[in-house]
């Protein structure tokens, strides 16, 4: 059983102005495809074949940088896509509010932190909410497709939250100008996915 390119939960347009259709379209179909294709490639006759994307990520430091490229891009772009939605924006609501006032000193605090890292990730790379070993919740960033499932990516956690701040995400629309694509983000992401993948966590 190999990786699927999971299908957009909406249409390419469906989170204009804020990110544009046919950004969507070659970052789904080409960008995450690409990574999905490889993968496969990848694990083809190895023993991570009809491994889980989870098991296949916390063993990458053992096995070739295009699992772990692929890997984590196939991981990511999946997440990525899901946290966001046409009707997103506003403010998160029951458990997962009360923990980023107790984890990360509220939204505002959130935003700031999270704007911060996504900025300053030099080059290619993701910022990212997760759910550390500590069960609270952390703000952090990474380069390239890594993420905080793989070994040896501090901090170790699940990630509930990501944005892609590769330059194939933003510069149709946005040329050089990341803190602009950073800001609109905020507008589109879906809340109520986010707080389920943080339900599913903390259980
Ligand atoms: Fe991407």
């Amino acid at each position: 059983m190999s990786f699927q390119l999971p299908d957009l939960p909406y249409s390419f347009d469906a989170l204009e102005p804020h990110i544009d259709a046919r950004t969507m379209e070659i970052h789904h179909g080409k960008h995450h495809a690409g990574y999905t294709s490889k993968l496969n490639a990848a694990i083809d006759g190895t023993e991570y074949a009809g491994k889980s994307i989870e098991d296949i990520l916390a063993n990458v430091d053992s096995l070739g940088a295009g699992i772990r490229n692929n890997g984590g891009g196939y991981y990511n772009h999946s997440l990525f896509w899901n946290v966001m939605g046409p009707n997103g924006g506003g403010n998160p609501s029951g458990s997962l509010a009360s923990a980023i006032d107790s984890d990360l000193g509220g939204m505002d605090k959130l935003k700031e932190t999270f704007n911060n890292a996504a900025a300053t990730q030099f080059g290619s790379g993701w910022a990212w909410v997760i759910v550390g070993g500590d069960g609270k919740l952390h703000v952090t960033s990474t380069p390239n497709q890594d993420n905080n499932l793989m070994p040896g990516v501090g901090p170790h956690g699940t990630p509930i939250l990501g944005l892609d701040v590769w330059e194939h995400a933003y510069y149709l629309n946005y040329q050089n100008r990341r803190p602009d694509y950073i800001s609109a983000f905020w507008n589109v992401i879906n809340w109520n996915q986010v707080a389920q993948n943080y339900a599913s966590i903390k259980g």
